[in-house]
C-alpha cells in the first residue's frame, strides 16, 4: 500500500477558495512522486466542485465526517451514499474536534462500519488530551477508543483499508508538534493493540497507522517513511499548496528512496 498524505481542510475554505487551491495542487502534484497516495478532504458544500475538478488520478476525494444511516429523518447528516454519489473514496472519522462537540466512541464505530460497507475507507483518528497525557493516560485512552471502536465492528476484510490517525490532541496546531520518539512509542503500541484485536496478517494487510498534528514538509519525514507511520493526516500546511507539495515530495522521496 502507497503511503498517504491527506489533507483535511476543516471548516477553513468556502467553494471558491477550495476550488484555486485544488488548481494549484493539481498543478504542483503533476510532478509529485506516484508513490503516495493523495486526498483532499474540503467541506460538505465543496466536495461536489472538488470532485469535478479531480478528474486524474493523481489526487483523491475524502470528506471530514460520514452519517451511519443510508437515509432517513436524520437532520443535517450526510450518509455513505450522499458521499459515494460525489466520488468520495475516504471519510475521516472522529476527529478529535468533532469528538470535543460530543461525538462518541459508539458514533465512530457505527461510522466506520457505514463507510467500509459503501467502500469508502474510513480514516479514524484517535488521541489523547494534554491533562491525560500528564496523567500518563495515553495508551489507555488509546485502546480503549481501539477497542470501542472495533468491539461491535466486523474486522476489516483483505481487500479493505483502514487508516488509524493518531493524533495527539495537545500536539494539534496552533500547539507545537510532539517528539518524534514519543509519537513512534504511540505507532508501536497501536500496532501492538490491533494485534491483540485482529489476526497480524490481516493488520498488516488491512491496516495503515498514520500520524496527525502540526506535520509540515520540514518535519514530516521525522514521523513517515519507512518503518515508521504510514502517512499523515495534514491540517494548516495544506492550506498552502507549496508547501503541502513540498511535504508530499519529501515523503516520496523517503518511501523511494531518491
Ligand atoms: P494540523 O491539523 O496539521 O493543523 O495540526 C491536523 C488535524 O487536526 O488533523
Amino acid at each position: 500500500m502507497n503511503p498517504v498524505i491527506i489533507a483535511n481542510w476543516k471548516m477553513q475554505l468556502g467553494i471558491a477558495e477550495s476550488a484555486t487551491l485544488t488548481g494549484q495542487l493539481l498543478d504542483h502534484c503533476r510532478n509529485k512522486k506516484p508513490a503516495v497516495t493523495v486526498v483532499l478532504s474540503p467541506s460538505f458544500t465543496a466536495l461536489s466542485t472538488i470532485g469535478g475538478l479531480l478528474t486524474g488520478p493523481e489526487i483523491k476525494l475524502g470528506a471530514q465526517d460520514v452519517f451511519w444511516q443510508d437515509r432517513g429523518a436524520h437532520t443535517g447528516e450526510v450518509s455513505p451514499l450522499m458521499l459515494q454519489e460525489l466520488g468520495v473514496e475516504y471519510a475521516i472519522i472522529g476527529h478529535s474536534e468533532r469528538r470535543a462537540l460530543g461525538e462518541t466512541d459508539t458514533d465512530v464505530a457505527r461510522k466506520t462500519l457505514a463507510a467500509l460497507a459503501h467502500g469508502i475507507r474510513p480514516i479514524i483518528c484517535l488521541g489523547e488530551t494534554a491533562e491525560e497525557r500528564s496523567r500518563g493516560q495515553q495508551e489507555d485512552v488509546i485502546r480503549r477508543q481501539l477497542e470501542k471502536t472495533f468491539r461491535s465492528a466486523p474486522p476489516p476484510t483483505r481487500n479493505q483499508v483502514v487508516y488509524i490517525a493518531y493524533e495527539p490532541i495537545w500536539a494539534i496546531s496552533p500547539h507545537d508538534a510532539a517528539d518524534p520518539e514519543e509519537a513512534d512509542r504511540m505507532r508501536l503500541f497501536i500496532r501492538r493493540t490491533l494485534i491483540d484485536f485482529f489476526p497480524a496478517d490481516l493488520v498488516e494487510s488491512s491496516f495503515m497507522v498514520i500520524y496527525g498534528g502540526s506535520v509540515d514538509a520540514e518535519n514530516v519525514t521525522d514521523y513517515v517513511g519507512p518503518g515508521k507511520y504510514r502517512g499523515a493526516l495534514v491540517g494548516k500546511t495544506s492550506l498552502d499548496a507549496q508547501k503541502f507539495c513540498q511535504l508530499i515530495q519529501n515523503v516520496g522521496r523517503k518511501f523511494t528512496g531518491d
